[in-house]
This record gives structure tokens, sequence and C-alpha cells, in this order.
């Protein structure tokens, strides 16, 4: 074990990047409480690591009572896991033409709610005992709007500035809030995407980026670096010149000239 921590609390953690966080952690010999609503696959995933080193503890992130539930019982076994991951997300790519108040409703619960339900039960303990560390998982998608991303886009957005209104008391009161902003990663939620996505990387690969990260007292945990600097300078473009850049990357306005003919 060398990252400093002896216990982790991965939610999100039956597929895609969570898994693999979770998987690269037990590895490194840290017990993992691995959360998410599919039991059978959070039993897979515990079975595929050394034995007994991941427990999983299967729950909706929608439903504050289940995180509330999940917290008291780490709690009456010993105490709060050293670290917690939070990758659960939902995404659907939505277009212009195609857009479904219920699809946004489900995106934000998830994303951006399920995010409040879980930061609610636990800040308050851990800004009370002074001691801490939480990473949420948002995306470089959140860093300005993207064609297809008009219903996921806006809660990473969300998350990006909920993490910047809370790490100051988080920081001054001894929790450690942690931003973790990926690009494109090969996960059952990218494969949901119609069109090519540059500097793709592996999950594992993801995992050992967010394990490096969380052992640093950096905010921003992002990668890969190649595709992360590029959608910081777009982030500081005057809307003239984004759309111009968004439009010649995305090829939008061919998808469209399909559409119409
Ligand atoms: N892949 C990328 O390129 C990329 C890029 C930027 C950011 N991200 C972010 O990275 C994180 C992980 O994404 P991923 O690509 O690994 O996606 P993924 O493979 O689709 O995994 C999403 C995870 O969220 C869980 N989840 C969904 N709804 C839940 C709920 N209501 N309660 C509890 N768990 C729930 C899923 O498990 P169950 O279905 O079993 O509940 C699953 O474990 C997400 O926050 C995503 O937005 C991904």
């Amino acid at each position: 074990m060398t990252a400093g921590f002896r216990t982790a609390w991965i939610i999100g953690a039956s597929s895609g990047i969570g898994r693999c966080v979770a998987e690269t952690l037990a590895r490194d010999g840290i017990a993992v409480t691995a959360s998410a609503r599919s039991a059978d696959a959070l039993k897979a995933l515990a079975a595929a690591c050394p034995p007994g080193i991941i427990t999983p503890l299967p729950l909706d992130i929608t439903k504050p009572q289940n995180i509330a539930q999940a917290v008291a019982a780490m709690e009456s076994d010993g105490d709060l896991p050293d670290v917690v991951v939070l990758t659960a997300a939902a995404y659907q790519p939505a277009a212009a033409d195609d857009l479904d108040p219920e699809l946004f409703a489900d995106i934000v619960s998830v994303n951006y709610l399920g995010a409040v339900n879980v930061l609610s039960a636990l800040l308050p303990k851990l800004l009370a005992r002074g001691r801490g560390h939480i990473a949420i998982t948002a995306s470089v998608a959140g860093y300005r709007g993207l064609p297809l991303a008009s219903a996921y886009g806006p809660t990473k957005a969300a998350l990006i500035n909920l993490c910047e209104s809370l790490r100051p008391e988080c920081a001054a009161r001894g929790v450690h809030l942690q931003l973790i902003n990926p690009g494109f990663v090969k996960t059952p939620l990218t494969d949901k995407n119609p069109f090519p996505m540059p500097c793709m990387i592996a999950p594992e690969t993801a995992a050992q980026r967010i394990y490096q990260g969380l052992k640093s007292r950096r905010f921003e945990i992002t990668f890969p670096k190649r595709f992360t600097w590029v959608m910081k300078t777009l982030k500081l473009l005057p809307y003239s010149m984004y759309f111009v850049v968004i439009n010649a990357a995305t090829g939008v306005r061919k998808r469209a000239a399909e559409k119409r003919s």
C-alpha cells in the first residue's frame, strides 16, 4: 500500500472507469467498498480481485436514504473510508431535434443530484472530524457546451462549479475535495457516441491517472493531457472563434446537411 489510504469507497464501480479504479486500488492492497446499482456486476468485480479486498455495497445514488444507510453501516463497522471516489453517471447523446425532458431529468438526477446526495451525507461528518478525502468525477465536457452533449454536459459543468464552490471551505477544514475531469475513455458510456473520439484511452490507463492524482494535493485530476490542454484552450476562446473551431472539429454542419437531405 503506497497511497496513504487504507480504505476507499468507489461509487460507480460496476463498469468502466470506476470498476478499473476499484481494481487498481484493491490490487495495491487498499480495502475497497464498491457501489453501483448492479449487485451482480459488483460481485463479479469482487471475485476478480484478491479475496476479501472488495466489499460490494449496491446502492442507487439518486436515493438519499441508500447513501445514508451505507454511511451509517460503514460508521458502525469502524470508520468512514479514507477516500471516496464518485464515478457514477448516466449519459445519452441528445440532438437538437430530440430533446426529451425525461432524459434530461434522469441525467440531472444521477449526475448532479446524485453527487449532491453523496456530498450532503459525507461532508458534515468529514468536516466535523477535520479529515477526509472525496473525489468527484465531472468531465472536460463540462468546460464548454459541445454538440450532442446538451443533456450530459450541463450536469458536468454544474459538478465543476459545485466542487469549485465547496473546495475553499473543505480545504480550510481539513477535507481534500478533488475534481476528476477525464477526456475520452473507452467504456460502455462512450460506446454510445456516434462520432470519432480523439485521444481516447483505455479505462485501465484512466484508473492509473486517477490513482496518481488521488495521491496528490492537486484540485483537478485531468487526462490525457494531450487532449485536455486543447479543451482548456477552447475554454478561453471568444464565442466567434469557439463555434468556428467546434463546427470544423465535430462535423456538425455535415451531419445537419445529411439530416436535411
Ligand atoms: N468514458 C469517458 O470518456 C468519460 C469522459 C469524461 C468523464 N467521464 C465520467 O467518468 C465517470 C465514469 O464513466 P464511465 O465511462 O466509466 O461510465 P460507465 O461505464 O457507464 O459507468 C457508470 C457507472 O455509474 C453507475 N451508475 C449509474 N447510475 C447509477 C445510480 N443511479 N446509482 C449508482 N450508480 C450508478 C453504473 O452502474 P450501475 O448501472 O450498475 O448502477 C456504472 O458503474 C462518469 O462520471 C462519467 O461521466 C467519462
